[in-house]
């Protein structure tokens, strides 16, 4: 099956300017004790709920006339999935799956694993993947080739944001809620640490040394 491609158009691009992050290729600090996190806010509440709604349009106006089914990739796509399933009109199912990369996130083995399968079947069905973010796009390639060999009507796949820069893998998300530079965020769902998700609005980590007492 091929990916659809993105139209780029749509995509919301973020304007940054760059601030000092720990290195791209790792995201831990060497020491939690000698380092201070803080988040600066990239995307406002405001701006994710609007651009939401625009996607849940793009999503229902390529689909006017069919149930699709919503696949979320936990953890990070629970808020998106969930305000993302409220804006689209008509006949909506959900289901969740959890993959989990092999090892140290920062190796980039391409190894991802199952840790949650579906409930129920999609075969038949017109399958829209819901992510947090494409960065590497290991997880998207992974969870592609599973979906693929269980027969689904189509697949398209829904990203709230887009790392280009880190692309390793070659897939594109259909639908892009914002393209955003080569920084780490959390916030919205996503997470460092499992901390962060809560956060309302989607905002860059800083981890900076802490001052001496
Ligand atoms: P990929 O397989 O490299 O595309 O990674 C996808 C997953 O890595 C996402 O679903 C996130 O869980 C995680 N991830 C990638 N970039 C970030 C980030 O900037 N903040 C938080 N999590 C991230
Ligand atoms: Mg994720």
């Amino acid at each position: 099956m091929s990916v659809i491609l993105p139209n780029a158009a749509a995509c919301a691009r973020v304007p940054v300017t760059r601030i000092r992050m720990a290195k791209s290729t790792s995201y831990k600090p060497k020491s939690k004790s000698k380092t201070q996190e803080s988040v600066r806010t990239l995307i406002s509440s405001a701006a994710i709920q609007r651009r939401i709604s625009e996607m849940a349009q793009e999503i229902r106006r390529d689909f006017p006339a069919e149930p699709l089914h919503l696949v979320g990739v936990l953890k990070g796509s629970v808020f998106f999935l969930t305000d993302l399933a409220r804006e689209i009109s008509g006949d909506i199912s959900l289901d969740f799956i959890a993959v989990s990369s092999y090892g140290n996130r920062t190796e980039t083995s391409g190894e991802v694993k199952l840790t949650r399968d579906l409930d129920s079947s999609i075969e038949g069905k017109t399958v829209i993947v819901v992510e947090d973010i494409l960065d590497t796009g290991m997880t998207l390639q992974y969870l592609l080739r599973v979906f693929e060999q269980r027969k689904p009507r189509r697949i398209r796949v829904a990203v709230l944001l887009d790392k280009p820069e880190r692309r390793i893998a070659k897939v594109r998300a259909d639908y892009v809620g914002f393209t955003i530079p080569n920084e780490f965020v959390v916030g919205y769902g996503l997470d460092y640490a499992e901390r962060y998700r809560n956060l309302r609005d989607v905002g860059v980590l800083a981890l900076g040394k802490k001052e001496k007492k």
